[in-house]
């Protein structure tokens, strides 16, 4: 009798970052460098970056070192603008296919300065997961799916905390 149950585990999202980037990289004030990262439709994308403090550990930033960034669609949308910032962070679900950029600058001053970056870009696509165990035996698949899936969730976790902090800028 029981060997027809049937359970279905809610829908769970889970984003899969097919596209990881990592980089450090050297801004000079008044030479924006952008960074572009091409980008299929209806995709989950997520970014922050930092400015590598100049001074000592535990001091802010100082003023001279804030960056301001601009992250555009293919046709010039605007999805994040951090305005002379330290630190910050994106996430956005793109609309159109094509080359996003993020584009970093450091005000112009006389002697220049070089501002240090840390930059992680990170894109995939929020895909949905449905289980329906039928007989005992595919609990077992279960039990491996669910493992491998919380490996993603963990991930999920921090990415809300981004979604969060830039809901918080709109
Ligand atoms: C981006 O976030 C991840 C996860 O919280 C963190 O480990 C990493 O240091 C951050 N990178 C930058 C550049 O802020």
């Amino acid at each position: 009798m029981f060997n027809s149950i049937l359970l279905l585990v809610p829908i769970i999202h889970a984003l899969l970052f097919t596209s990881v980037n990592s980089m450090r990289f050297t801004l000079k004030s008044g030479e924006p460098k952008c960074i572009s990262e091409d980008i299929k439709g209806n995709a989950m994308t997520v970014g922050n970056y930092s400015v590598v403090n100049p001074g000592e550990e535990g001091y802010p930033i100082p003023d001279s070192h804030k960056i301001t960034v601009r992250v555009r669609s293919p046709y010039g949308n605007n999805f994040h603008f951090g305005n002379h910032v330290g630190s910050g962070n994106f996430a956005f679900t793109t609309t159109e296919a094509g080359d996003y950029t993020a584009c970093f600058s450091v005000l112009e001053r006389k002697p220049a300065i070089t501002v240090t970056i840390d930059f992680e870009w990170r894109t995939g696509t929020a895909e949905k997961y449905w289980y329906k165990i039928a007989k005992k035996d595919q609990v077992e698949v279960m039990e491996y799916e669910l493992r491998r899936l919380y490996e993603s969730v963990s991930f999920i976790h921090d990415e809300m905390f981004y979604l969060r902090g830039s809901l918080l800028l709109l």
